[in-house]
């Protein structure tokens, strides 16, 4: 039986954090040996908000030697760089033409990021249609993403109804594959916001590449309730449930045992505990990043990437010029 595909991706923006390890790339790790995969630094998603050149470029690299760091084998998986695959642009505008503005504007990320703002670029606008094209051209069956990113998935199903219904079954029809514990990482510094790359206060997040000091800064002040108990309710207690979600992904204990646990001690001890688990558990991820960051592998593994990719693309776009009426020759 043949494996099914996978498809996810990552801007390459710095400060990649605990939300898209947990949310994202451990999941990436996990289905590398039970399916087909593809992971992609999305950096034509990067471009839709101001980048400086050079950066875009080094960060591109890092989180390539991240995604290998954290245990993408690429012996196992494609490891690629969007805008080295020409046909993510080609697919994303042929999808442009099948989408509706209407659609588009309902996005709660672009009304985050927009803000309602008559200068938004028009890239953050469209940007979920060229998520739509880097699922839709690897035959995608599951997208491993956190669950910020469950519309997008949403949308880039009815493109895909929509195009199969005009011109003939094209595309497969992809599926969120979400996980039940850390799906959404919550900001240290307030619980109510999911973690971020982007939020100003450092220590609203725990960023893969942090120094134990700062991880534990970071932890420490993390804020809590003022009532001491440690009780699973994200409602309730946002800040130590987030906590509760980290301890539990980053151990593999069950919430309700660690619950149980910490019965009757305070928030204080249970910290303390978990700034040397995350420790304990970035310290081999990042000695491994440092070695691959400088090593020529990382070029040689994209090349390759890069190579497998387009193959894949190129043969889903001749199905779709075909489709939509333009020339293959
Ligand atoms: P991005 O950095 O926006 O490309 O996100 C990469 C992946 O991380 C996506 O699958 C997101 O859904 C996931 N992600 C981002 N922030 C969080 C969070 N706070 N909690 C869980 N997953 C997240
Ligand atoms: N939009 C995603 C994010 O911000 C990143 C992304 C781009 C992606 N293309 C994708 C994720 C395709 C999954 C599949 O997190």
């Amino acid at each position: 039986m043949t494996k099914p595909n996978v498809f996810s991706g990552v801007q390459p923006t710095g400060n990649i954090h605990l939300g898209n390890y947990i949310g994202a790339m451990k999941q990436f790790v996990d289905l590398q040996d039970e399916m087909n995969c593809t992971y992609c630094i999305v950096d034509m998603h990067s471009i839709t908000l101001p980048q400086d050149p050079k950066q875009l470029k080094e960060t591109t690299l890092d989180v390539a030697a991240l995604y290998m760091a954290v245990g993408i084998d690429p012996a196992k998986a494609t490891i690629f760089v969007q805008s080295t695959v020409p046909q993510h642009a080609e697919l994303s505008w042929i999808l442009t033409c099948h989408s509706y503005t209407g659609e588009l504007s309902r996005m709660t990320q672009f009304k985050d990021k927009s803000r309602g703002s008559e200068s938004a670029p028009t890239g953050l606008f469209t940007y979920p249609i060229l998520m739509a094209a880097d699922i839709l051209l690897y035959d995608t069956k599951y997208v491993p993403v956190g669950n910020d990113q469950k519309q997008h998935i949403e949308l880039t199903r009815d493109l895909a109804e929509r195009f199969n219904n005009r011109y003939g079954e094209t595309f497969v029809m992809p599926e969120y594959k979400g996980i039940t514990v850390g799906a959404r990482i919550m900001a240290l510094d307030d619980p109510t916001k999911k973690m971020s790359k982007s939020a100003e206060n450092i220590h609203s997040r725990i960023s893969l590449l942090d120094e134990p000091g700062k991880v534990k800064k970071s932890i420490m002040r993390a804020t809590t309730d003022s009532d001491s108990v440690i009780r699973f309710d994200p409602a309730g207690k946002p800040g130590i449930s987030n906590l509760l979600s980290i301890y539990s992904v980053f151990t593999g204990k069950k919430i309700d045992e660690i619950v149980a646990q910490y019965e009757g001690s305070g928030y204080g001890q249970f910290k303390k505990d978990l700034v040397e688990i995350v420790n304990n558990y970035l310290a081999p991820i990042q000695e491994k990043y440092y070695d691959i960051r400088q090593s020529d592998e990382l070029i040689r593994v994209l090349k390759e990437g890069t190579e497998k990719a387009s193959a894949v693309a190129e043969r889903t776009m001749k199905r779709v010029r075909e489709k939509v009426g333009f020339i293959n020759i």
